[in-house]
């Protein structure tokens, strides 16, 4: 590292290669280069949170200045959190939150709140009975479980719209495809899919051409990259809940930079949310900043 850079901070994301999170990368470099911030970007090379956990521990054990990493469940990780700020490592949590960790903030998306805004699309723009498969990245990340619950919370008042079944992508297309297919095989009656992770909803919709079904499924997806925004254009899904990945990383070495001098009063730093449709593509412009 050159004498130049005034910190060294670690961005530790799910997986390398995914473009949700190169997203977060990039807004996170834009960020260090303005402020003269050597900024590493670590991850596992598919999602595993045992490498995640690993590699955590091992940013802690290097004495980085400060560590912006996903959350993870268990308490594993709220231990690494606790030995990284008894050792003045300063932990931000990003797209994913553990309250009940001793992260110094948690920067991104209310998952819970972005749960509902799914949900509320879901009863604004259908009618009549909506039998729901969901597709979530994994059982087990945080933000899934959030959004699933916000989701719940909201459709449970419309007796209209009941869950099915739910299955995992991996939070890979291939997996989202895998899933839907699975998933339509064994419930015929779904007629509304819900894609709770950046990648699933274009693998849904690969999915439901492999099974070739004629009926109308209400698609609901997540995240906003190019090729979602494509898939909305061309009708084939029906919303997606944006989130602003870039602005997390930008906004996550900000934060972490004001954390070397002194903690914050306000510690949890969501981003915006929002429910984008056809007709919304055109103010979605420049959506990735
Ligand atoms: C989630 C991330 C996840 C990504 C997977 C996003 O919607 O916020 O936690 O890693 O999807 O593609």
């Amino acid at each position: 590292m050159s004498k130049d850079y005034t910190h060294h901070f670690a961005l530790i994301a799910e997986e390398t290669e995914n473009d949700y999170w190169r997203l977060i990368e990039q807004g996170a470099k834009e960020a260090a280069a303005e402020n003269d911030i050597y900024l590493e970007y670590i991850a596992p090379q598919k999602a595993d949170n045992e490498q995640l956990l690993r590699l955590f521990d091992r940013m802690i054990a290097a004495k980085v200045d400060g560590i912006i990493v996903q959350g993870i469940e268990g308490q594993r990780f709220v231990d690494l959190v606790h030995k990284a700020i008894e050792r003045n490592i300063p932990i931000i949590t990003i797209d994913t939150d553990v309250k009940s960790s001793e992260r110094k903030a948690y920067v991104g998306t209310d998952n819970f709140y972005a749960g509902k805004l799914a949900g509320k699309t879901m009863i604004e723009n259908t009618k009549g009975e909506q039998f729901v498969g969901i597709i979530t990245g994994r059982f087990e990340a945080i933000n899934q479980q959030e959004r699933i619950a916000g989701f719940k919370a909201v459709i449970e008042s419309d007796p209209r719209i009941q869950i099915v079944a739910k299955k995992e992508s991996n939070i890979t297309e291939i997996g989202a495809t895998q899933a839907t297919y699975a998933l339509l095989k064994e419930n015929p009656k779904i007629n509304a899919l819900v894609g709770m992770s950046a990648l699933d909803g274009i693998g849904m919709v690969e999915g439901l051409q492999e099974i070739a079904l004629n009926k109308d499924v209400y698609i609901t997806a997540f995240d906003v990259l190019p090729e979602t925004l494509d898939l909305i254009r061309s009708n084939k899904i029906d919303a997606t809940i944006a989130q602003y990945p870039k602005v997390m990383g930008f906004e996550s070495v900000e934060v972490m930079i004001d954390l070397q001098k002194q903690d914050l009063l306000e510690n949890q730093i969501f981003t915006d949310t929002g429910i984008i449709k056809r007709q919304d593509l055109p103010k979605i412009h420049g959506v990735m900043r």
